[in-house]
């Protein structure tokens, strides 16, 4: 037998992209090939990029530069990039940089096999269509290496949104559903390999509406279905657009006690002219009533968001009312960006905020959101919590998990074994994790 070619994966960007690193290594399973996590120590290097913010297509030619050596060294290492610069750059990457062998964009990376034979042969292999297959479809069956009890599963990709700024409906494409009943199978089959919490991925997931029985299923519906499948204990879902909060799935926050009180909500910004100028088409106040039902239904949630700042006509009153906006909900996460012009979109072609300017505004609504984060951590202290263990801590006895709340937690518990869910009760809370004492078996 030959010994098993090497893979190694470098993930950038969103979970979409850790989902689809994993599907991309057991794509090229099939051909043979085994993961690592030292590139210098693989038969293929594959970079899946994310196209998000300025200077990623950057970043990806400089870390493939940095692979020169390792290909002079091994000139059967095979180096392909993946993901949304894939889809964005195309055949330029390889002008560019000679060093690439493969260009597979985000919705062709079921055709890996293929490609990587035809790259090994020393053709120049390139894929960025829209096929009509079904990519999952494809490669159903193939999931076999998860390990661990937290899963991601994609049950909807792309957008039909196109808020100014963003690239994501042209490098993923309009909003695709996947049907219910194979989003289901996938979650079975996950759960026969031990996994107990299963995040739904999608880039706008609340949107999703896959065919099920009777017609479209909404969001709600595909996770009450999940409630009812034995051993999955928890379930996610991220990222959610606020136009597509749907009645039943606030109501599931309420209702369902495998969906846990955690909603990554991004607004973007706090107020109405800027939020008009992305093409948000929600007002501050309408998402200010929205989580005022969200939190009605499930008072403990957890509310998460994202934020751009330097958005180009954005005043100091505009940044201003972003930052009452976030006063006013008190995030227990966030993540803020400065502004980031991305060529195609429409808000690159308009007047921008300067640099120091964005600078300033970030590290203000940072400074906000920090204070906000450690006030949510803090108050976790004295409460009980359920924690889904992932994994042993760095000392003797440890064991780390998260909380319902998405919060990092230890305790010392040599009992307690990875992929058990327990009660737990705070009783620290530390830099970037919450110190824990299990109670009792959930
Ligand atoms: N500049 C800065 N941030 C951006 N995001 C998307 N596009 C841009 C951009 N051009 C942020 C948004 C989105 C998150 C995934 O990335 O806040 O919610
Ligand atoms: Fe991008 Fe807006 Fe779609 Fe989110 S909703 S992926 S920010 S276009």
């Amino acid at each position: 037998m030959t010994a098993p070619k090497k893979l190694f994966v470098k993930t950038y960007g969103c979970q979409m992209n850790v989902y689809d690193s994993e599907r991309m290594a057991e794509a090229l399973g099939g051909q043979g090939y085994v993961t690592t996590d030292r590139a210098d120590d693989a038969d293929m290097i594959l970079l899946n990029t994310c196209h998000i913010r300025e200077k990623a297509a950057e970043k990806v030619y400089s870390e493939l530069g940095r692979f020169k050596g390792l290909k002079e060294e091994k000139p059967d290492l095979k180096i392909g990039v993946a993901g949304c610069v894939a889809q964005a750059e195309g055949a330029e990457i390889m002008r560019r940089q000679p060093l690439v062998d493969l260009v597979v964009g985000p919705q062709s990376y079921h055709r890996l096999p293929e490609l990587e034979a035809k790259a090994r042969s020393g053709e120049k292999a390139l894929d960025t269509d829209f096929p009509e297959e079904d990519k999952f479809e494809k490669l159903k069956g193939k999931r076999k290496a998860q390990r661990g009890p937290t899963a991601f599963l994609t049950v909807q990709e792309g957008c039909d949104k196109f808020c100014a700024f963003c690239v994501v409906p042209y490098t993923r494409g309009a909003e695709v559903s996947r049907p219910a009943d194979r989003i289901l199978d996938e979650a079975r089959d996950l759960v026969e390999r031990g996994v107990r919490e299963i995040t739904l991925l999608g880039q706008n997931v609340n949107a999703y509406h896959g065919a099920g029985d009777g017609g479209d299923w909404s969001l709600a519906r595909l996770i009450w279905a999940l409630d009812k499948i034995d051993g999955l204990e928890r379930i996610r879902f991220t990222t959610s657009h606020p136009n597509d909060m749907g009645d039943d799935l606030i109501a599931a926050h309420g209702e369902c006690s495998k969906l846990m009180p955690y909603l990554h909500l991004p607004v973007q910004a706090g107020s109405d002219k800027i939020l008009k100028r992305m093409n948000r088409s929600h007002t501050a106040e309408s998402y200010l009533r929205l989580i005022e039902r969200i939190r009605a239904a499930r008072p403990d949630i957890l509310m998460s968001g994202d934020f751009i700042v330097g958005f180009p006509e954005e005043t100091e009153e505009d940044f201003q009312a972003t930052m009452a906006l976030i006063e006013e909900v008190n995030y227990g996460y966030a993540y803020s960006f400065k502004y980031s012009t991305r060529p195609g979109t429409p808000a690159a072609e308009r007047a921008q905020v300067p640099e120091d300017e964005k600078d300033d505004r970030l590290q203000r609504l940072q400074a906000l959101i920090t204070r906000q984060q450690r006030a949510c951590q803090d108050g976790m202290v004295g409460r009980e919590v359920g924690v889904l263990f992932e994994k042993p801590g760095r000392f003797a006895g440890q064991m780390v998990g998260k909380s319902d709340y998405l919060h990092a937690v230890h305790v010392t518990a040599p009992d307690v074994a990875v992929g058990e869910i327990h009660r737990v009760r705070i009783v620290d809370s530390g830099a970037n994790s919450l110190a824990g004492e299990v109670i009792a078996p959930v």
